[in-house]
C-alpha cells in the first residue's frame, strides 16, 4: 500500500470484530512504530499490549470511566450519556482484541538540567505520538483499526493504566490503542479547515 493510501484511508475506528490479532501482527506494528523519531535518540518507550481476556477487560473499564468523565466535562445530559454507556458496554465500543499503551519513561534523558524538566517532557511525549502515528498507519495497510485513546490519560486514570502495565510513576502514558479488525466499513472523516485556513505562508 502506499503511503498517501494509508494516510487517506486511516480514520478512527471504534468498533472491532471478535477476531484475534496475531504476535506476527503486534510484531510488525511495534516494528513500524520504533522507526519513528525520538528526540536525542532516546528511545524511552515501553509499548505494553494487554492481550489476556482479563487485562482488555481492565483497559475496558478504565476507557469507560475516561469516556464518561469527557462526556459530562463538554455537559452532555444525563441521558444521552447513557447511550453513550450503552454502545461501550452492550454494542461493545472500544471493546478491541489487544490494546497497545505507549509510555515515557522519565529517567530516560538527554539534558538534564532542572530547567530542561518540561521541554525533555514534551520531547518525549512528542516521540510516543509519532510512534503511535506510525502504528496506526501500518495498522491500515494490514486491515487493521485503531483509536487513539487520550481520556485515560485523566489524573487518577493513567496511574491505574500504568498500574496494570506493572509500571511505577517513573513511567508516563502517551496513548492508549485499542486495535483490531474493524466490525464494519468506516469512512475517512472529513476536515472541518482546508489547507488555505491552516497554512501561513512567510
Ligand atoms: C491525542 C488524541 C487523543 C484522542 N483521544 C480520544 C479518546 O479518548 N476517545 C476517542 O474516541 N477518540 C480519541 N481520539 C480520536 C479523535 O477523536 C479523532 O482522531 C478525531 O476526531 C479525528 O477523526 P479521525 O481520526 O477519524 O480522522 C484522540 C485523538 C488524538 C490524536
Amino acid at each position: 500500500m502506499e503511503l498517501d493510501e494509508a494516510i487517506s484511508k486511516r480514520t478512527s475506528v471504534r468498533y472491532f470484530r471478535d477476531e484475534p490479532v496475531s504476535e506476527e501482527t503486534i510484531w510488525e506494528l511495534t516494528g513500524v512504530a520504533i522507526r519513528a523519531p525520538t528526540a536525542s535518540g532516546l528511545e524511552n518507550w515501553p509499548f505494553v499490549l494487554f492481550q489476556s481476556g482479563e487485562a482488555r477487560r481492565k483497559v475496558f473499564d478504565l476507557i469507560a470511566e475516561g469516556m464518561v468523565e469527557y462526556y459530562r466535562a463538554v455537559d452532555l445530559p444525563e441521558e444521552k450519556i447513557g447511550k453513550l454507556r450503552n454502545r461501550m458496554y452492550t454494542e461493545g465500543m472500544y471493546r478491541a482484541p489487544v490494546y497497545i499503551a505507549v509510555f515515557i519513561d522519565r529517567r530516560v534523558r538527554f539534558l538534564k538540567g532542572r530547567e530542561f524538566d518540561e521541554v525533555e517532557f514534551i520531547w518525549s511525549v512528542e516521540s510516543a505520538a509519532m510512534a503511535i502515528e506510525n502504528l496506526m498507519l501500518k495498522a491500515v495497510e494490514l486491515g487493521l483499526g485503531a483509536v487513539y485513546i487520550g481520556v485515560t490519560n485523566f489524573r487518577g486514570i493513567e496511574e491505574k493504566v500504568r498500574g496494570l502495565a506493572g509500571l511505577d510513576e517513573n513511567y508516563y502514558l502517551v496513548g492508549l490503542i485499542p486495535i483490531g479488525y474493524p466490525r464494519w466499513d468506516v469512512k475517512p472523516r472529513k476536515r472541518r479547515k482546508g489547507i488555505e485556513e491552516v497554512l501561513r505562508v512567510l
